[in-house]
């Protein structure tokens, strides 16, 4: 048996989103999320963020759960068309009001805020208007980011501007299954240049709203590793991480967009203008990092970009992404190594699995105690070798609306009966209470 000992200030957390948690969809102007969830075959079953689970209402009880589990952080998002209902115009002080209970009943409950300031619940007025394809939506986004650091800032000292900007511009607009969902790689990558030039607008705004406090960005990041050492392979594991990685790394770190990747994008490269380069490098104080999973490619010439991503051997969760704690090792140290940001947290990391609720209301989950053990492991192993890692968010505090599988996948390690809206501490919980209490994880 082997005990790691986690850094003193170490901050153990549980991660949510507005529009996956909320509900409360009467006191909120509409967004994207809503108008897709009744796009014909877009989400299972039709399912949305109406009611959710409740948080709007529930979440004094919710923050109490989180006390009692023993975490000392939490990472929310806020929403933007609660505290604009059109995404402009008129502040909507009971969303404004609402947020700032939340980080009230948070602090009082020894649990430190992380607010992320966009996860994905774009105003449906803005999208008609073009959305991030639209240069102009980055300077709405700074001004919203202003009101909401004016009101939460005194309180609320670690600010994420957005959640996986990677997601937002390819799921969104090249792939097609997540809001807006339109299928245009050259509007993918114009999206993606607004949220990144959105980010660093809105840095230096939040920083003289909230004095003292921390800025950063959260990517979701994949380590790739190729099939085998030939050339080929070793090129396609290049393409892939350029692509998934470095697009988003290199503009926030270095200043510039990845010219292997610029040059494959061909006549699809966002229009730049001069200054954004540097806007969107500005200096942040962390990155955070949600990791699930790794690639393993291949090359094919018929794939695109010449790549194959593989499906290897081994373990799978509910969504088939393959359980591979190594990669989380494997990407920190990477990112430390080529970009040195000054500190990291691990902002999501978790799993999706059958969960059963048993007659006593429990819920028996060893596999996602496994995963999680088995990752704060490889993020211990991690911080052994010099990273700074300052937290970890586990994904998620409760089962919710997972995107376009509705309610159909349980991230939680609280179970909730979408019915009743009733929260069951599962298995999972008790042992990330145990982690977080003990700053320590136990290996047999
Ligand atoms: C991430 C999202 C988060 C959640 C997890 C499973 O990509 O940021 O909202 O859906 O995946």
């Amino acid at each position: 048996m082997s005990r790691l000992r986690f850094p003193a200030d170490f901050a153990w957390g549980s991660a949510t989103a507005s529009f996956q948690i909320e509900g409360g969809v009467e006191e909120r102007g509409q967004c994207i999320w809503d108008d897709f969830c009744r796009w014909p075959g877009k989400v299972f079953e039709g399912d949305n963020g109406d009611v959710a689970v409740d948080h709007y209402h529930l979440y004094g009880a919710d923050v109490a759960l989180m006390a009692r589990l023993g975490f000392r952080a939490y990472r929310f998002s806020v929403s933007w068309p609660r505290i604009l209902k059109e995404g402009i115009g008129e502040v909507n002080d009971v969303g404004l009001d609402y947020y700032s209970r939340l980080v009230d009943e948070l602090l009082e409950a020894g649990i430190e805020p992380y607010a992320t300031l966009y996860h994905w619940d774009l105003s449906t007025a803005l999208q008609r208007v073009g959305g991030w394809a639209s240069r102009d939506t980055a300077s709405r986004f700074v001004e919203y980011a202003r009101i909401v650091a004016d009101r939460l800032g005194d309180r609320v000292h670690h600010w994420i501007t957005h959640n996986e900007p990677w997601v937002v511009a390819m799921v969104g607009n090249l792939y097609g299954t997540h809001a807006p969902g339109w299928e245009d790689p050259g509007l993918a990558l114009q999206v993606g240049h607004h949220l990144l030039l959105s980010h660093g607008l809105a840095v230096p705004v939040i920083r003289q709203a909230s004095p003292g406090s921390q800025v950063g960005i959260t990517l979701n990041l994949y380590p790739t590793y190729p099939a085998t050492t030939s050339a080929e392979d070793l090129d396609a594991a290049r393409i892939q991480d350029g692509f998934s990685n470095r697009w988003f790394l290199d503009p926030v770190f270095k200043g510039h967009y990845p010219e292997d990747i610029w040059a494959l994008a061909g006549a699809q490269v966002p229009r730049v203008e001069q200054a954004d380069l540097s806007i969107i490098s500005r200096p942040i104080d962390f990155l955070g990092i949600n990791y699930y999973s790794r690639h393993l490619v291949a090359s094919d010439p018929s794939g695109p970009m010449g790549v194959q991503t593989l499906h290897p051997e081994g373990e799978y969760t509910q969504m088939d992404w393959e359980v591979y704690p190594q990669g989380l090792t494997d990407i920190l140290t990477r990112v430390y190594a080529d970009y040195s940001p000054r500190a990291i947290y691990v902002t999501e990391n978790g799993c999706a699995y059958e969960d059963v609720l048993t007659s006593d209301g429990q819920v028996h989950d060893a596999k996602r105690t496994a995963y999680l053990r088995a990752h704060f492991a490889a993020a211990h192993k991690a911080i052994a070798q010099g990273v700074p890692l300052r937290g970890y968010f586990v994904w998620s505090l409760m089962d919710n609306f997972e995107w376009a599988y509705g309610y159909s996948r349980r991230f939680g390690i609280v179970y909730v009966d979408f019915q009743s809206l009733r929260r069951y501490p599962k298995d999972s919980a008790l042992f990330c209470q145990s982690v977080a209490q003990e700053n320590a994880v136990v290996l047999d």
